[in-house]
């Protein structure tokens, strides 16, 4: 079954929200003015955009195929422009951007390298371009496999892993800057957000598994939510930065 983003989005704000760590890091990255121009790729309902338009002067626009999600992106009303657009064509005169970044996209991408190409056609030289997503690994070590075993290998099926990202990215032009990596370790109960994000489906993963899966999974994480069952946190994410480089 694929993921259909216009249906998610009547409930997507629901559960998902900017991380403000995700923006802290872009801040201390990146130097922001006014003459700056940053691309959120795949921005979906505008979350991370509009969190980074209030916290810089800079022109901030984002780039999304499902017109739902772009609606409710545009229904914020921000100041950010939204446009529709995907891997194989970002709206946008070539070197236009002084910054792009994707959260929680790429593994929705069918053709990363494709994805590459156009988004290094739009970024100035010098510039730099941010994956936030998460490996192997960290799909492996997320503290809801318990519940949902099922999820790891269609996740695993559909992200890329961190080398093959980076060899499609360096075979169309960019260059490795550095990976940053975010993994927890903390133990504490369930909260209530990430029980209200299960029932409501807010991930993509918990509809390319079996319904019997994820009722069984979801009456455990209930059963545990209930009884305040001390669970450990050690997964983050992965930030990928790459160079477009200066030309000669
Ligand atoms: C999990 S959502 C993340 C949205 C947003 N970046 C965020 O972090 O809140 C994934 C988004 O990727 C978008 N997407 C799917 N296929 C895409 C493609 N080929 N090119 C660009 N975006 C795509 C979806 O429509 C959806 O809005």
């Amino acid at each position: 079954m694929g993921i259909d983003y216009n249906e998610l989005a009547k409930k997507y704000d629901l559960s998902r929200k900017e991380n403000m760590g995700t923006i802290t890091r872009f801040l201390e990255n990146q130097p922001f003015s006014e003459e700056t121009n940053i691309l959120d790729f795949g921005c979906g309902t505008g979350n991370f955009t509009c969190a980074l338009k209030r916290m810089t002067d800079a022109s901030v626009y984002g780039v999304e195929p499902a017109d739902e999600m772009r609606q409710k992106a545009i229904g914020k009303n921000t100041g950010v422009s939204f446009e529709k657009g995907n891997h194989e064509k970002i709206p946008f005169i070539d070197s236009f951007f002084d910054f792009a970044y994707m959260t929680d996209v790429i593994h929705h991408v069918p053709d990363i390298n494709a994805m590459f190409k156009e988004l290094y056609r739009v970024l100035k030289q010098d510039s730099s371009l941010c994956i936030v997503t998460e490996s192997h690994k960290q799909i492996e070590s997320r503290f809801w496999v318990k519940y949902f075993p099922a999820t790891v290998e269609v996740e695993k099926e559909r992200y890329p892993d961190i080398p093959e990202i980076i060899e499609s990215a360096t075979i169309n032009g960019f260059v490795f800057s550095k990976i940053e990596i975010t993994d927890a370790n903390h133990r504490h109960a369930i909260a209530q957000n990430f029980l209200m994000l299960v029932e409501n489906k807010g991930y993509s993963m918990f509809h390319l598994i079996s319904n019997e899966d994820y009722e069984r999974g979801l009456a455990d994480l209930r059963n545990d939510y209930d009884k305040q069952v001390e669970i450990e946190y050690r997964h983050g994410e992965t930030f990928l930065w790459l160079k477009k480089p200066v030309k000669d």
